[in-house]
Formats: C-alpha cells, sequence, structure tokens
C-alpha cells in the first residue's frame, strides 16, 4: 500500500529512529507500531542510511499473551506474500470460520521480491505482471502480526519471521530458536516437525502455516518447486487455561474448502456446516502390552476419539508389540527371567490379547479396521527362525501350527501368513507383508515405515522424495514433510529402549474425505486432544 504519511510525519519518525541509534526495536516500541512494519518504513524512506546502521544490543522481544480463564482460546496461523491477492474461497471460509470458532486471526506477511530476483530470465511469454511498489492485500491488514508471541508458555508463534517461499525446509535450522517451547513458523508449506525433548517435558513439535494469499513465484526452478509445494492453509491452535495446547493443520481444497476434525465443523463456500466422519483414522503404533492406557481410553473408550470422528477405515501399525518373542531379547536371560516373573513370555496369551483389542473393544460395525504388516510383526517370523520349539514349552504347541502354515504355503507356492494366522482376527484386514496396495484418498497407506528405497531403512523425508502420498508409522514421532505424513504412537512414551531425549508423541494422522490429513495430538496427563466441539 502507499504510503499516507506526511512529509513532516517522515522526518519526525525517521528522527526518533536515528535518537535510538537506529534500533527498529525501540523505535517501533515508542511508536506502538510493530517492528516489520517499521523496518519497512525504514526500508521505504531511509534505505541507504540504514545500511550504515550499527546494529542494536536488543534481542527481539518476546510478546506473552494470557491464557483463557475458561474454556479455551483459539487462533488461525497463516502467512500472506506481498503485492499477491488472497485465495478468496479459503479467505471466505476462514473468516467465517473464525467467527463459528471464535479464534483470532494473526497473518504473518512476508516479502518475496520478484523485482530482484532476476524475474528477466522468465521464460519468452510467461514473464511476471511485476508491479514496483509493495503493497498488501487489504483483506489481510486488519490481521498481520509481526512480533514472536507466546500463545501459551510452550507455543511461540514466530510471525516476526521472514522465510524465503521458496525456501526447502522452513523448519531448517529452527529447533532451537525459541528455546523449549514449540514454533508456529509462517511459510508457504505445510510441515510438521518433532524436536526431541527430556521425557519428562512435553512433546515439542515445529509447524509451518501454509498461506492464504495465490500462487506467485518466480518461475525459475526454486520458485517452480515452491509452487508445487504452496498449501492454501493455517494452523489452528487451541489455547487451554492450564497452558496446555492443542494445534492442528487447516488445508483447503482448490475451492478454499477445509474441514476440521477437534471443532467437528467443515467450511463450505464461506458457511460452517457439523463434520460428517472421516475417511481414515490412522492410529499412532499400537504395541498392545505397552499401550498408555491413558491413550487408549481416549482412542477407543465410550465417547473417545474412534466413535467421535466415526472413520470408514482405521489402520493399525506395529498392533502387536511382540516383547514376548522379541528377538533382540531373546539372549538376554534378565530380560526373560523377567517376562517370566511377569508372566508375559507366552506368545499365545500376547497374540490372544491383541485379538480380543482388535475384534472387541476397538471393532465397530461401521469401520473397517486394517492391520499394516509392520517390523514388529516380523517378529514372529524371525521366532519361528531361531527358538527350538522343544525347549520352549510355554510356546511350542502355538510355533508348531504358525510352522505348519509355513511349510504348507511352501508346498502351495504362495507366502506363508505367518502373522494373520497368528493374529487370527475375526473382524479386521490383516496384512502380513507390504507388497499390497492400500491407497484411500490417493493416500498410500500400506507401508508401515521400516523399509525405505532398495532395502535401506524406511524414513518420512525418504517417503516424501518419491512423490507418492504416503501416510506411515514407524517413528513413533509426527511429522508431515510435502505428501508424506508420520503418525506418532499409543505406547507409553518410555519403552526402555528409547534412552536419552525423544521425539515421541501421542499423535493420531486423521484423514479427511478429498485427502486433507490433519495431525492429532493427545495429552494422556489431560485426557484431552482438542479444546471442544462447536455446535452450528
Ligand atoms: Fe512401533
Amino acid at each position: 500500500m502507499a504510503s499516507n504519511l506526511t512529509k513532516k510525519e517522515i522526518e519526525r519518525r525517521l528522527e526518533l529512529w536515528r535518537s535510538f541509534g537506529m534500533s527498529s526495536q525501540r523505535t517501533s516500541e515508542h511508536l506502538g507500531l510493530d517492528r516489520r512494519t517499521f523496518d519497512r518504513f525504514v526500508d521505504r524512506h531511509a534505505a541507504e542510511e540504514k545500511l550504515s546502521s550499527l546494529g542494536q544490543l536488543e534481542q527481539t522481544e518476546i510478546v506473552k499473551l494470557p491464557l483463557p480463564v475458561k474454556g479455551c482460546t483459539r487462533y488461525l496461523l497463516t502467512c500472506a506474500q506481498n503485492n499477491t491477492d488472497i485465495h478468496r474461497g479459503f479467505w471466505e471460509n476462514l473468516e467465517a470460520f473464525a467467527g463459528v470458532i471464535d479464534a483470532q486471526i494473526m497473518v504473518s506477511s512476508f516479502t518475496y521480491k520478484k523485482t530482484s530476483l532476476n524475474t528477466s530470465n522468465e521464460k519468452k511469454g510467461k514473464e511476471s505482471d511485476i508491479t514496483l511498489s509493495e503493497w498488501f492485500a487489504p483483506e489481510i491488514e486488519p490481521y498481520i502480526t509481526s512480533d514472536l508471541t507466546l500463545l501459551a508458555p510452550t507455543l511461540a508463534w514466530c510471525s516476526n519471521l521472514q522465510i524465503l517461499p521458496t525456501a526447502v525446509n522452513p523448519c531448517s535450522g529452527m529447533a532451537d530458536y525459541t528455546g523449549e517451547a514449540s514454533s508456529v513458523i509462517p511459510h508457504t508449506k505445510v510441515r510438521m516437525e518433532p524436536v526431541p525433548t527430556a521425557m519428562d517435558k512435553p512433546a515439542k513439535h515445529l509447524y509451518s502455516t501454509g498461506a492464504c494469499t495465490l500462487k506467485n513465484y518466480i518461475q525459475q526452478k526454486a520458485g517452480q518447486k515452491a509452487e508445487f509445494h504452496h498449501v492454501f492453509g493455517a494452523l489452528l491452535v487451541e489455547v487451554m487455561p492450564d497452558g496446555n495446547w492443542f494445534a492442528r493443520q487447516i488445508t483447503a481444497n482448490g475451492k478454499g474448502d477445509f474441514d476440521d476434525c477437534g471443532t467437528e465443523l467443515s467450511m463450505r463456500g464461506g458457511a460452517a456446516r457439523p463434520l460428517k466422519g472421516v475417511s481414515v483414522l490412522s492410529w499412532g503404533d499400537i504395541h498392545r502390552v505397552n499401550i498408555d492406557e491413558d491413550i487408549r481410553r481416549m482412542c477407543w473408550g465410550e465417547g473417545g476419539i474412534l466413535d467421535t470422528l466415526r472413520p470408514k477405515y482405521q489402520i493399525f501399525n506395529d498392533l502387536t508389540d511382540g516383547e514376548s518373542h522379541n528377538p533382540h531379547e531373546q539372549k538376554n536371560h534378565h530380560a526373560q527371567h523377567r517376562l517370566f516373573l511377569e508372566g508375559k513370555n507366552s506368545i499365545r496369551a500376547e497374540f490372544d490379547g491383541d485379538r480380543e483389542f482388535l475384534d472387541k473393544e476397538a471393532n465397530r460395525d461401521w469401520c473397517e479396521s486394517i492391520v499394516i504388516w509392520s517390523n514388529h510383526d516380523e517378529f514372529i517370523r524371525r521366532y519361528l527362525m531361531s527358538s527350538d520349539y522343544r525347549r520352549d514349552h510355554q510356546n511350542a504347541s502355538f510355533i508348531l501350527r504358525l510352522e505348519l502354515e509355513v511349510y504348507t504355503a511352501i508346498e502351495e507356492g504362495r507366502d506363508p501368513e505367518v502373522y494373520a494366522k497368528a493374529l487370527n482376527s475375526a473382524t479386521a484386514e490383516v496384512y502380513s507383508n507390504d507388497n499390497d496396495s492400500l491407497v484411500i484418498e490417493g493416500i498410500d497407506f500400506t507401508r508401515h515405515g521400516h523399509t525405505g528405497q532398495n532395502g535401506s531403512r524406511g524414513s518420512v523425508a525418504q517417503f516424501a522424495k518419491s512423490g507418492a502420498k504416503t501416510s506411515t508409522g514407524h517413528s513413533h514421532a509426527a511429522w508431515i514433510i510435502a505428501g508424506a505424513s508420520s503418525a506418532g504412537t499409543c505406547s507409553k512414551l518410555d519403552l526402555g529402549y528409547n534412552k536419552g531425549f525423544s521425539s515421541w508423541s501421542h499423535t493420531q494422522t486423521v484423514t479427511h474425505k478429498g485427502g486433507k490429513r490433519q495431525q492429532v495430538t493427545c495429552n494422556a496427563a489431560t485426557g484431552l486432544w482438542r479444546g471442544g466441539k462447536v455446535k452450528v
């Protein structure tokens, strides 16, 4: 927007700035302006003088917002590019959504100067329509924030940041930027990364937001890649009176419509309507014998997440922990003695418990259960290869039944279904390998995540590079990298073998009809996974 300040006012501000040693922070505080707005003012009116600035002593100030007394305080965080129109459908929905759920919209503006980034080399006939003066869409002006703000004691909104939309990873180098607090980073991409913390500290994540402005990139490699990854979206944050908080990705389709599982609302054409179920609930790894009992109640208990969201499919990764036959512990006689004393070394009993959980507690007649072949399922195959049933009296007959399945399969020329046979579920589809193809809403749910390319170990980053949309587990930590996501875990967060700082979290992946995903991180201590349902 063109400046409408008088010459006298411009001079007054510049004089003040000089008197504060060219410190934008101190001057903007004095004037009651936000820092980035004042930076832009200096760029416009004293660019050359600014180059001679000698810096400042102060670190960027952190603004702390109060916690709600009751209920929750909601924020919708997004970003906007200069000289670019908003996505009208998305913006209409976002403002309407904010009104219905009583959320405060905050927009971080960023400048991507097409004029200074060699646009003269764009392809002939596709040159950009470059405007020299800087402006922002008038719709976002009332919502612009430029501060580093603590929305809660452990969650920072870094609207002060300015990261080029062409950055491959907007979160790189930002893991410690807000200390032990999680960070929300304004950026056109949607990304979620876990940051390992001490076991007694809350889970820490870096989130990037998506944007409310249209795609507007220099048509060269960096810009063309960024255009592909540009998301019309926001991050919904719900801050609770005790300082705990929830964050979920709001991702719009081409029309700007979106769904939110936490408030149970769907936004369509600027109007809110009740969310009618979701497509897939992909649970964090189950590890049934080592499941967190609070998470178990929250997910499958009466009125829990499953019954609330009524997914068409629920996906189980690492359903079986394999504690009774873990190959890593077979030669550890101390561990084996502990299992013996606790009555946990019966393989049959472990699978009986898994089956009962799957077929009774987690079973719903309106939801299809699918058990993905996982690395802990592989334990039973490895046990067959290494154990001696003649000395394992506890498990001998169970092992021999599975051995019969293997021998029969070999004779019939098919792959043995050892895990499915051991689990013997009456209700779920159980995979015994990851050669099947389970694609729902355009997302591949087939893989647990432990096998990667060409026999290597899998990782979310590796899946993201494949170009396919994937939803996996295995990492026990919540990720979103481009089209690849990973749920966390439903197990206890300390299983003994994850020593040191940990990035594990109780995060479930929700896939809506149409394929947009949200990561839902549960709080086992409070028994909550959202700020609350909103009625319309
Ligand atoms: Fe696991």
